[in-house]
């Protein structure tokens, strides 16, 4: 049987694609149970992402790009012309799947993009032409992360706490992570490091899967509850904070995971680093400021419940909004695979993006 995986993926790897669909590691079982799920239309792809059995931002791309291609591979047309009206009809469907991290929206333009400039192929050519992308999507978004590993390791301090929200990890990236990529780097270049994993209330993506992922990988980490994290930095036990972005403004303003926000005030207030990892394709310059950036609201239930018990009265509301925006001036420094951004964000972040300033 085909299967389609970069030359040398992580050890932790949230994918298995192959030429009957796209198995999905469920992250909602995690760390419970490892099961994949099989995937065989875009529909499913779709349902998947919703319902955040994948999730973190370029995973959500990656699988939305691999998503077209299922879609791709049933479509009827047999011109090229109502083949690429099809696929674009099958991309705005997959855009709908979740509204914040910009790596869904990214990812799918690209796809449309490079079978739209194709100007020769028909559509069985196109599906091979698209099948690739995907590919090369994925692999560049491991080595994205293998890059910022490296240009992050720097910057964390030889020994203590690194203290992250959510899961910014290989679960949540083509592979390696973001934000845990630069820890697994730092620690892979020899410095004694330790991690507190923010257990990140609704969803748990901290206690559940940066635990897991760091007890896969030989990483110290305690799960702490996200209210103790001002506690731990007042009494030294932080030395720096590193979270990923679901998508970075033209100004350095961070979209992440509800409750980077108060850990960049904390760290502000405690004068501890705290760090942005996330590639380039996170990053939406048509976002002049986190005002423009859509926030994603989830359903109160997730609020109302933790794992199957219920916490909360009945008859009481509960909000969600699974998403804050940090603003710049409170970010040390934003990692990326093309280098360090450091402030003003507005002019550096064009800079380095483009490849035109030195990083450091
Ligand atoms: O709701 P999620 O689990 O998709 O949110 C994920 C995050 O907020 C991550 O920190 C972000 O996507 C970066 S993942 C490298």
């Amino acid at each position: 049987m085909k299967v389609f995986q970069p030359a040398s993926p992580d050890l932790i790897c949230a994918w298995r694609w192959t030429e009957r669909g796209l198995y999905l590691l469920d992250q909602r079982l995690l760390p419970w149970r490892e099961k994949y799920i099989l995937c065989r239309t875009w529909q499913e792809v779709r349902k998947a992402i919703r319902e955040m059995v994948v999730r973190g931002a370029p995973a959500i791309g990656i699988t939305a790009a691999i998503g077209l291609v299922l879609g791709a591979e049933r479509l009827r047309a047999r011109t090229r012309k109502a083949f690429l009206a099809a696929l674009k009809r099958v991309a705005r469907g997959l855009a709908r799947a979740r509204p914040t991290a910009v790596n869904l929206f990214w990812a799918l333009e690209r796809m449309v993009k490079r079978a739209e400039n194709e100007t020769d192929a028909g559509p069985g050519e196109l599906i091979e032409i698209l099948r690739a992308e995907a590919l090369t999507i994925w692999e560049e978004d491991l080595s994205a992360c293998r890059r910022m590993g490296r240009f992050g390791a720097e910057l964390l301090p030889e020994e203590g706490a690194v203290l992250t929200h959510c899961n910014a990890g290989a679960l949540a990236t083509g592979g390696y992570g973001t934000a845990l990529g630069v820890i697994r780097a730092a620690v892979e270049a020899g410095k004694r490091l330790s991690v507190l994993a923010d257990e990140t209330r609704p969803y748990l993506q901290g206690a559940r899967l940066t635990a897991w992922e760091m007890k896969k990988v030989g990483i110290p980490v305690a799960v702490i509850p996200d209210a103790a994290a001002g506690f731990l930095m007042a009494r030294g036990r932080v030395q720096a904070v590193i979270v990923g972005a679901d998508r970075i403004a033209a100004n350095g303003d961070v979209a992440n995971k509800i409750g980077t926000y108060s850990l960049a005030v904390l760290a502000r207030e405690n004068r501890i680093p705290f760090y942005v990892a996330a590639p380039s394709s996170t990053f939406d310059l048509r976002c002049p400021s986190g005002e423009a950036i859509p926030i994603e609201e989830r359903s109160p239930e997730e609020v109302h419940f933790c794992g199957s018990l219920r916490v909360t009265p009945f008859g009481v509301s509960a909000a969600n909004p699974a998403f804050d925006v940090t603003p710049a001036e409170l970010i040390t420094a934003i990692i990326t695979e093309e280098g360090v951004i450091r402030p003003p964000y507005s002019r550096n972040i064009p800079a380095v993006l483009s490849g035109e300033a030195q990083t450091t």
